[in-house]
């Protein structure tokens, strides 16, 4: 079929669905609450939706240890209420897509339960490795969420392999079998109109043989041995040849650590591609390695530098997925912008990233600009990752300290409940919330931001609509400015009819604006401002964009 690549003129918004809003008054966000959302979704100009993963799940790391494929967990509604989102997404005309978590199951799925008796099929649906006679592990890989990356079954009387939490267990891709369930899976949500997925670590689906150790890596070891594994080109080629060929559908992969020349192989259009766009880790791989990178001061000239990397490098070959925020990573206000000027300098991060060339993707409440939430005691974290991080991983660090590191670096600082109204629980749930609602709801919520033409809510829509008129925004040619400049983002972006001026200031102290020569502002017209009055000054996390008609 045909690849119509219809996902370059959109703006995605990612549902992480235990936050998003409740509908049944159980306090865990559902797909009853996403229906009820649906117009307002559309209303921000968005037209495709990312749900992280909606399957039945013990819910280990929130939906990403899936226990059953085929089917949506109850806690969301079940498959009815599926089923009623999707019709009420492609009636509003938007696309939805599924995450896609096949590197691992839950330990409670059927075949991991069978697999640990030895029962066929089964037996070698996951990576199984019998006790060495030195007492070592199978091979000295870690885990990324929880010590080592083997964890050893009672029943099975072997170790089994887990990148993530001990609950998720590698699958077996080199075993046929498996990747004939991937494809079953692919076909039944594309069968029922799903419109594409959105890939969990696809790239570390093939592992190398004989797991060889990690002599080269101080930390994260195994990584670049199981990242781009030696059969993850072929195994990709075989779902495309055998699923995605037949139907026009999108494919988003994760990729950790990815660079844009190793993104090519993948997503070259020219070259019979076997993935549409890449989720790079440039904003965050930009300050340091992995994890690692909130701890460290933000460092602008780097961001500048991958992003310009990105835009440039792939640059009519293939096609960049834009995000700044997901599930995964702290607020980006908090983090890039200032919660004092929280405002100014939430519309300041939308442009840095809107303007660019690929398709955006909006997480859930940033389009509001929601915070870091700060707890009080590390108990009220639930995030696996984090949980382990502080509780086992052994550190000279005072408590305070570290849960001060929990505070700006754990995923769960994104997670609070999406804050819609200045009622009771931010009008996420009328029952018992599943996790704490960040404080500052009164202050930030949809409802108020709706009736204020100011708001952060209205510049994004304002962002988003002005995305979608210029052609300077789809096609245009991207050029940075000013790279050397530590404090200011500058870029045009300029296509046969239009040339665009986007200056982005990331300090809260008055920097000199500057335009490239070429660029006349004079003539120009200012057609997006988080300032009403705009001097040759640029004021705290001031941000323009200038048009230039031809
Ligand atoms: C990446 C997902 O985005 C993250 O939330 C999850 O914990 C890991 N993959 C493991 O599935």
């Amino acid at each position: 079929m045909e690849k119509k690549r219809w996902y370059k003129d959109m703006v995605f918004y990612q549902i992480w669905p235990r936050s998003f809003k409740d509908g049944d008054g159980d306090g865990m966000g559902d797909l009853h609450g996403v229906f009820e959302k649906l117009d307002y979704i559309k209303s921000l100009g968005c037209d495709g939706i990312w749900f992280s993963p909606l399957y039945p799940s013990p819910g280990v790391d929130c939906g990403y240890d899936i226990s059953n494929y085929l089917d949506i967990a109850e806690e969301f509604g079940g498959m009815a209420a599926f089923k009623k989102v999707l019709d009420g997404a492609h009636e509003r005309g938007m696309k939805v897509i599924m995450d896609l978590v096949v590197n691992h199951t839950s330990t409670e799925h059927e075949w991991f339960k069978k697999s640990r008796q030895r029962i066929d099929p089964y037996t070698d649906y996951y990576i199984w490795r019998p006790k060495k006679s030195n007492g070592r592990l199978p091979n000295n890989w870690d885990s990324l969420f929880e010590g080592k990356a083997w964890a050893w079954d009672d029943v099975r009387q072997e170790y089994y392999m887990h990148l993530f939490a001990i609950e998720q267990a590698d699958l077996n891709m080199d075993n046929p079998l498996v990747r004939e369930e991937v494809k079953n899976i692919l076909k039944f949500w594309l069968d029922m109109g799903v419109d594409g997925f959105r890939e969990d670590v696809i790239t570390f689906i093939s592992k190398p043989e004989g797991l060889p150790n990690d002599n080269y890596m101080p930390a994260s070891k195994g990584i670049f041995m199981f990242n781009h594994g030696p059969h993850l080109h072929e195994y990709l080629e075989e779902f495309k040849r055998d699923v995605f060929d037949k139907y026009d559908a999108m494919i988003l992969a994760e990729a950790p650590l990815v660079t844009p020349k190793k993104a090519l192989e993948y997503i070259d259009e020219k070259n019979e591609p076997v993935l549409d766009m890449m989720i790079q880790f440039a904003t965050q791989e930009a300050d340091s390695f992995m994890t690692d990178y909130i701890h460290m001061p933000f460092n602008l000239k780097k961001l500048k530098r991958t992003y310009t990397k990105w835009q440039t490098q792939l640059d009519g070959k293939g096609w960049n997925m834009l995000y700044i925020e997901n599930h995964d990573h702290p607020r980006m206000v908090s983090r890039y912008g200032s919660e004092k000027y929280r405002e100014e300098s939430a519309k300041m991060l939308a442009v840095s990233y809107l303007f660019q060339k690929g398709t955006p993707f909006i997480y859930q409440g940033q389009e509001i600009g929601m915070t870091n939430w700060y707890p009080t005691d590390p108990e009220m974290y639930e995030d696996v990752q984090t949980r382990w991080q502080y509780f086992n991983v052994a550190t000279r660090k005072s408590p305070e300290k570290r849960l001060e590191r929990l505070w700006h670096g754990s995923r769960d600082s994104a997670r609070t409940p999406v804050q819609w109204s200045a009622e009771a629980n931010a009008g996420f749930t009328t029952g018992t919330p599943w996790f704490y609602v960040n404080e500052n709801y009164t202050e930030i919520n949809v409802a108020d931001q709706e009736g204020d033409p100011d708001s952060v809510l209205n510049f994004y829509r304002k962002a988003i609509e002005l995305r979608k008129t210029l052609s300077a925004v789809r096609h245009g040619n991207y050029t940075e400015h000013f790279k050397s400049s530590s404090k200011v983002y500058t870029y045009t972006r300029e296509d046969k009819r239009q040339k665009l001026l986007v200056v982005c200031s990331f300090t809260d102290k008055a920097v000199k604006m500057k335009a490239p020569k070429d660029f006349d502002t004079s003539k120009a017209t200012l057609i997006l401002a988080n300032y009403k009055e705009n001097t040759d000054i640029l004021k705290p996390y001031e941000v323009r964009v200038y048009l230039l008609s031809k």
